[in-house]
């Protein structure tokens, strides 16, 4: 008997940019990041440009619905966040936020 393989649900995000709302999907994996996310998917210029080192700030999102909060890595995202003079507590940089289930149904406004 074979075993059964249940595809993988989609996460869906929605991402506002440069007055465009595209909806993405995606699965848990199939990125290292929100930001290699929109970076592949979405021409925008200027964004990410370390490459999700965290040490640019040009991969600012801001956080306009979730259903669940999102997942950070554990790095210094707070310190470099911090350098780019932002600190509402929805914006964020797109390189410190796991693509996993918690991220289905959020929805990101581009800000750099
Ligand atoms: S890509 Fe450089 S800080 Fe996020």
């Amino acid at each position: 008997m074979k075993p059964r393989i249940s595809p993988e649900r989609p996460i869906v995000i929605r991402v506002a940019y440069n007055g465009e709302l595209y909806e993405l999907r995606t699965f848990a994996n199939e990125y290292r990041s929100l930001m290699m996310l929109i970076y592949d998917r979405i021409f925008t210029a200027g964004f990410g440009e370390c490459l999700g080192m965290g040490k640019c700030g040009t991969c600012l999102v801001e956080i306009t619905a979730k259903q669940q909060e999102p997942t950070s890595y554990e790095r210094n995202g707070d310190i470099n966040l911090q350098r780019t003079g932002r600190s509402a507590e929805n914006i964020r940089l797109a390189c410190q936020l796991m693509i996993d289930e918690k991220m289905d149904g959020l929805t990101v406004r581009v800000l750099t």
